[in-house]
Order: C-alpha cells, then structure tokens, then sequence
C-alpha cells in the first residue's frame, strides 16, 4: 500500500510545473511549488506520503466546515434564507451577482456565502465564531489547532475585495455581524493551519457522514455539505471534477484539498475513506494541479466515483 501511494504520489508530482503557487496574499507565495502530499486514511490505518510535516493553512476548504457548522446551530431552513446551494460559473471572489439588491450568495464556497456564513458561526466576537470551528477541529483531530498568523495577517492587509463583498452582504441583510467582524472571522478560519493527515481526517469525517465516537452532526446537514461539495467544491472546475473524479471534495487556494470516499476500497482500505492532499502549485482556476491528477488516476484505478 505505501509503495502504491509512493508511485502515484512520484507520477502526479511531476505535474506540479503545470501550476504556480498563489501569490496573491504574500503569505501563500512563500509555499515550495514542488511539494505535494497525499494521506489516506479509514477507520483503522492511516497512509501518506511527500512532504507530510509541512504545515499549511486551510484556506478555502474551512469553507464546508463552518458551513456544516453553522447550519448545526441555526438549521438547513434558517441557513437557506440567507445562503443558496446553487453553482455559479463565476470566479471565488466574484462580487458582480451580488449587486442587485437582495440577491442572497448563490452558495457558500464563494467567498460572499462563506463570508455570509462566517457572520452567522455562534458566538458575538471573531475570537468566539472562530472558537466554533478551533473548538469542532481539535475535537475531531485530537490536538491544539492554531491560526496561522502571518497568513492571517497577510490576509486582512490585502483584503480589500473582501471587504467590498462584505459590504454589499450587510447592505442587502445577508450578514448577522458587522462588516469587520466577519471578515476577521472568514480570514482567520482561512488561516487555520493543518498537516496533510489531518486534512484526511476532516475528510474522513465527511465520509463517516458526520458521526464518529466523539462528534454527531445531522445526516442532513451532511448530505447538503457534500452536494455541495460535489457541485461547487473545485471553483469552476466543480462540473469537470464532478464527471471526471466524482467525488465530493474541496480545495483551497493554499493546494489543499479533501476529498470523501463513502464507500468502496484502496487495496487495504476500506470505504469510508478520507483523502487529504497538499499540492501548493494551483491551475488556473485555483486547484491543486499535482492533486486533481493524483484524483484522477486513483479514481480511475479502484472505480471510486459516486457515479
Ligand atoms: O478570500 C480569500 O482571499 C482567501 N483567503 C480564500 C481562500 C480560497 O481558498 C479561495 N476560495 N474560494
């Protein structure tokens, strides 16, 4: 099994020169373009390979967390009045959807929807919405997780764009906090720093459908998280990803990606499996390049789509 994962991760490697690290928050630029780490993990045993010690910061796959976590506060209906759960073919940032009055964020992996759902994360401080999430992670990975806080300063120097976003949010009435608390909120769950193996845990938690022996979150509030996964999870690569990969997963724009098997198996293991990839060298649209090959092929070689 090592010596498989070894090889794939040697082969998809190789496409790292395909990508760039993102250097549009002078934090992410730093990452080494080269790197790229896979883990896999079931219930009882737990494989991975490259560059597994690198910390990184979680960026957008914090995305579907405290989605997950918001709508286990305030429930699905609640969330659905101030978020929606359709696809747009418009990039991560985009702001031009939002202009028309009342227009709800049309899913929260967009930066507005996430920055709609970070203002409703229980608690009335950023230190206290974020809480939630630390909170939610270091129970499910058992150890102290931290922010990551050159990133997150970074971020907050060059979040202007945000910030407009945020704006407009609060104009139309789909925030629960002011301007500046959800932002501090967004970029500091962005900034959460994870190792590879425990962006597989997350990702196994997804694939345990939210039940394990420490955590129960709704059955329905997971399947809304992996749908959307599924459909809006990968940028606007979510549609290709979806017919070539098709598997519920999330990247960010760090290179991180998770990645939910529910069922089926890799050699030894055995669905539900849980995939955690770091790649820094990222497309056109933001995804980890070494990480989607690495998808592909794995997909391809044990039939794991939902399809
Ligand atoms: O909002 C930003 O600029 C980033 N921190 C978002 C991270 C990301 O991965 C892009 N997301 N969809």
């Amino acid at each position: 099994m090592q010596q498989l994962l070894e090889q794939l991760v040697e082969t998809s490697r190789k496409t790292t020169i395909q990508g760039k690290v993102a250097t549009y928050i002078p934090a992410l630029a730093e990452a080494d373009a080269a790197h790229f780490s896979v883990c896999l993990t079931d219930k009882g045993q737990s494989y991975a390979y490259g560059e597994t010690d690198t910390l990184f910061t979680l960026q957008s796959v914090v995305k579907v967390i405290s989605f997950m976590l918001a709508a286990d506060y305030h429930g699905l209906t609640r969330m659905m009045d101030y978020v929606d759960v359709e696809p747009t073919g418009d990039s991560f940032n985009s702001i031009v959807r939002l202009e028309s009055a009342n227009t709800k964020p049309f899913n929260p992996m967009i930066n507005a929807g996430a920055i709609t759902v970070a203002s409703m994360l229980p608690g009335d401080t950023p230190t206290d919405k974020v809480a939630t999430v630390l909170t939610f992670l270091e129970t499910l990975l058992q150890k102290e997780v931290t922010i990551n806080q050159k990133t997150y300063q970074s971020e907050y120097d060059s979040a202007d764009h945000n910030r407009a976003i945020a704006y407009i949010l609060k104009a139309n009435g789909y925030l629960e906090a002011g301007v500046e608390n959800a932002i501090q909120t967004y970029l500091q769950l962005c900034s959460i720093e994870v190792t590879v193996s425990d962006l597989a845990q997350i990702a196994l938690f997804f694939a345990e459908d939210g039940q394990n022996e420490r955590i129960c979150i709704d059955g329905a509030i997971l399947k809304v998280s992996k749908a959307l996964m599924l459909t809006c999870g990968m940028y606007n690569s979510s549609g290709k990803f979806a017919a070539f990969v098709g598997l519920p997963a999330k990247s960010g724009v760090s290179g991180a990606i998770i990645a939910v098997v529910k069922s089926g198996a890799i050699e030894i293991l055995e669905g539900p499996i849980g995939i955690g990839l770091y790649g820094p060298a990222i497309d056109e649209v933001g995804n980890s390049v070494a990480g989607v090959h690495f998808l592909m092929a794995l997909v391809k070689k044990y039939n794991l789509s939902v399809f």
